[in-house]
């Protein structure tokens, strides 16, 4: 199996040289990717892909059910690192339907330490308690669920410091709210962009 991957490896080098011989060369200068993906680790959600980008194109930041906690050290250095050296100018927050993190931070079930990191969702959802029962049945409750949680993870990022000095020094930069569909591959903006301090 692993032989395999390196043998996949090798034959993506090649087509990649073949289709543009000075391909790698460039990206060994340097990497001016203009957006910052913070998504799920879920391996259906693959960044890249989705959005049609090559290598350098799209930093990224993936963790179980896209979170932006304003005390996580390792989203913060990546936002800190996009935001102020890199300077991109989108930063995209993308969940997807049928999250597992998502579902596992309201099911009761008691997994362990994902309990702790899943803790915001379950407070979201407590939150929203009343707006989530209007929502027929698990699955669509689940589903505006995982919209809200990117709604929240987009007011994280326009929120956070690193941001809010890149706009006071007149960067250009905007935060985006996306939910990936598994079931058709598009992905749905939930029209709650914010571009400047509010
Ligand atoms: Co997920």
């Amino acid at each position: 199996m692993i032989e395999q991957l390196k043998a996949n490896n090798r034959a993506w080098a090649e087509r990649k040289t073949a289709a543009d011989p000075g391909f790698f060369k460039r990206l060994v200068g340097q990497q001016a990717p203009e957006y910052l993906w913070i998504g799920c680790s879920d391996s259906r959600v693959p960044a890249n892909e989705i959005i049609g980008l090559d290598p350098g194109e799209v930093f990224v930041h993936r963790n179980v059910a896209n979170l932006a906690p304003p005390q996580d050290a390792n989203y913060l250095s990546v936002l800190q690192y996009a935001v102020e050296v890199l300077k991109v100018r989108h930063v995209l927050v993308v969940g997807h339907y049928g999250c597992g993190g998502v579902a596992a931070a309201v099911d009761g079930g008691r997994r362990g330490l994902i309990d702790h990191w899943l803790h915001p969702i379950r407070e979201l959802a407590h939150d929203h308690a009343d707006h989530l029962a209007t929502y027929d049945g698990g699955q669509p409750r689940l589903d505006r669920l995982c919209e809200l949680n990117v709604m929240r993870q987009v007011r994280n990022v326009a929120a956070d410091v690193f941001v809010q000095d890149a706009w006071a020094r007149g960067q250009t930069l905007s935060v985006h709210g996306w939910v990936y569909s598994l079931a058709t591959g598009l992905v749905n903006d939930l029209g709650v962009t914010v571009s400047a301090p509010n």
